[in-house]
């Protein structure tokens, strides 16, 4: 038996470690494993770049039923590990999650969900021989169909997506920019790495502060960065030790437990992005309308056929018009202004989601 040691990643096969940890254990489990892509050659762009996919030996399994056996091995071992009050995400693309799911079925798991991951900023089909593959899809298990007592944070999940039921569709980018660790080399340190957003609602909808989130296929340890920001403990386990000093480093480097009001306040801000001028296009605005600040309104600009706004002498979006009325270098135009709607004063910001929800983007 091996000692569940909470915060900290365990190195080696995970299907051996598993079998060492205690049953009942652990509260929710997240799990990336290997896609099985079956990459068999180099993916070339028209412009004879190399493709950055995942042509990793992590990845490579002799056949379907290598795979198969692989992935009943790991999931019955997560099954016994977790609580009967616990639950399993597990994130595949089309190459595997049908198999993935099918025997998490097989096993006795309960479907509760099935979550697609639509990523706002996919990478380009570069053959043009398909569509461009844009999702991938988490499953979300009970343990079986009478485990009925797991945790759902329906009212925190509502208000993180502004009041709104949330949806079985997350759009969340793919991770890029400063989140994506890169080596010394400049090249990716992973070419997995999931994004953070993801990982903040499923820990944020699935657990509570304090429980104990176990990765069997940890990377980069996005999940137990994200654990961490959010006050709940993790266990990773990762067979690469060079992937383990990486998320070591990344998981060392949080000091800050961030309080989940403010992770709801993000939540708002990762969505998409909508010009302004859309919602003229839908009538959710009008030409020649009026829109006020919010200090007792006394501040008002016409809305031009632009999407651009008048006000006195200025002509500019309804940032820079904030901000020159502010007097302040920036403004969020969209948490400044109101429109008059049946007499009511509207955020723009709120009249944004009608647009996002209306014609669901
Ligand atoms: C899809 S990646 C996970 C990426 C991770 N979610 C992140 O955000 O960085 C799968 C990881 O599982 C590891 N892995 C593959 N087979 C494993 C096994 N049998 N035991 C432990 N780790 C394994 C790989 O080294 C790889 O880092």
């Amino acid at each position: 038996m091996i000692e569940l040691k909470k915060n900290h990643i365990y190195q080696g096969d995970c299907i051996e470690i598993l079998k060492g940890l205690p049953s009942n254990s652990v509260d929710l489990i997240f799990a990336d494993p290997p896609y099985n892509m079956q990459l068999k050659k180099e993916l070339y762009r028209p412009n004879n770049t190399k493709v950055d996919g995942v042509n990793d030996l992590w990845d490579k399994f002799a056949s379907f039923q290598e795979y198969d056996n692989f992935s009943i091995a790991w999931l019955k071992e997560c099954r016994r590990v977790l609580k009967d009050t616990g639950t399993i995400w597990v994130i595949g693309s089309y190459h595997n999650i049908y198999r993935v799911g099918n025997i998490m079925l097989n096993l006795g798991y309960w479907i509760l969900n099935d979550i697609t991951w639509h990523k706002s900023n996919p990478m380009p089909n570069f053959l043009g021989t398909r569509f461009t593959n844009a999702t991938e899809t988490l499953l979300w298990c009970s343990k079986g169909e009478n485990y009925k007592k797991y945790t759902f944070n329906h009212k925190l999940m509502k208000q993180y997506n502004g009041g709104k039921q949330m949806t079985s569709v997350w759009n969340i980018g793919l991770c890029v920019g400063s989140e994506r660790i890169k080596g010394e080399d400049g090249k990716k340190a992973h070419s997995t790495q999931k994004p953070e957003g993801l990982l903040k609602r499923v820990i944020l909808s699935t657990t509570k502060q304090g429980d104990v989130v176990l990765d069997p296929f940890f990377g980069t340890g996005t999940t137990g960065a994200v654990s961490k920001k959010l006050g709940r403990n993790f266990i990773g386990i990762e067979r690469e030790q060079n992937y383990i000093q990486v998320a070591k480093t990344r998981i060392a480097s949080i000091n800050d437990l961030l309080p989940e009001s403010s992770w709801i306040e993000t939540a708002k801000e990762e969505q998409p992005k909508v010009p302004f001028v859309n919602l003229i296009r839908k009538n959710i605005i009008n030409v020649g309308e009026l829109l006020y600040t919010r200090k007792s309104f006394n501040k008002r600009a016409e809305v031009l056929i632009d999407g651009n706004l008048h006000y006195e002498n200025n002509i500019g979006s309804i940032h820079r018009i904030g901000a020159i009325i502010q007097q302040t270098p920036s403004c969020n135009g969209w948490k400044f202004w109101y429109a008059f709607k049946n007499n009511k004063p509207l955020l723009l910001d709120d009249l944004r989601a009608q647009y996002i929800h209306e014609y669901k983007i």
